[in-house]
């Protein structure tokens, strides 16, 4: 695990917006409608699967980065659930648990971190293996429209500055971003400088990230192919109509033979 992801591990959390994000609420009502267990497939800080632990009596987290499950696991301890939260490193394209859920989740838009359909379909295997008869699937991804990423495109946007949450210094975070409409990949340059109280930069880190976008009916139908069928289907984490102009497409989905 390099340092740069160590840093934007600690920080994830604490950046503007995490807390007020709708997906939350989204997943906690499908675990109360549905109940538990739930997996959790690139579950990062637990900052879904941690607000659904108690609701859903076990969670289970996956995710590659080390340093995301420590912060899930220090979470976790923190609000009283690590005794029904547990977190494991794995590769959501190959992990297998060798036991089902009736609710398998991924927050935060993990699909689009893998860069070809072998990896989705991959994903989409560990989806299927780990789903207890009649579960669900629910997740969500954003929908590419180029001209909300136009005043974006190729510019240094500063995005916020935050308080470290372990040592209280000042946080400066920067991206710049460029997207390739025809490919729909996006890749971002992370910015993240620690200030001293005067605004000196005391160190500069750079990490990069890639996003693969899909057009909506591109995945619905490389999931239809990969044996689910969608049981609902949203343009918003609050249950707008999924149509041409939603931002969002968030999904229910179940294995066609189970
Ligand atoms: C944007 S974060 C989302 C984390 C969390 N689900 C949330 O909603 O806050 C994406 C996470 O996906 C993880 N990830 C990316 N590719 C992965 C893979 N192939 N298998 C498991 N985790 C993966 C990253 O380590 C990171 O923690």
């Amino acid at each position: 695990m390099t340092k740069a992801f160590a840093l934007e591990a600690e920080l994830y959390d604490v950046m503007p917006g995490r807390r007020a994000q709708t997906d939350v609420a989204f997943y906690r009502d499908l675990v109360e409608r549905h109940g538990g267990p739930m997996l959790e497939l690139a579950c990062g800080t637990g900052r879904v699967s941690i607000p659904c632990a108690k609701a859903a009596g076990e969670v289970v987290g996956v995710d590659l980065a080390p340093a995301m499950l420590a912060q899930a696991r220090s979470r976790a301890e923190a609000e009283g659930v690590a005794d029904v939260a547990s977190f494991v490193e794995g590769d959501m394209c190959t992990v297998r648990l060798d036991r089902t859920f009736p609710l398998v989740t991924m927050g935060g838009q993990p699909l689009f971190f893998l860069p070809t359909d072998e990896a989705l379909k991959a994903a989409l295997e560990t989806v299927r293996v780990h789903l207890a008869p009649g579960g669900r699937w629910a997740t969500g991804v954003p929908v590419l429209h180029w001209e909300d990423l136009a005043a974006q495109q190729d510019r240094l946007l500063f995005v916020a500055e935050v308080r470290h949450p372990r040592t209280g210094q000042r946080v400066a975070v920067w991206d710049y971003t460029s997207v390739t409409e025809v490919t729909q990949v996006a890749t971002r340059r992370r910015i993240t400088e620690i200030l001293d109280e005067d605004g000196l930069v005391l160190e500069r880190r750079h990490s990069m990230q890639t996003l693969h976008y899909r057009h909506p009916a591109e995945l619905q139908r490389l999931i239809r192919d990969a044996g689910f069928v969608f049981e609902e289907i949203h343009g918003s984490y609050q249950g707008a109509p999924f149509g041409p102009k939603a931002r969002q497409m968030v999904w229910v989905a179940r294995a066609a033979d189970n």
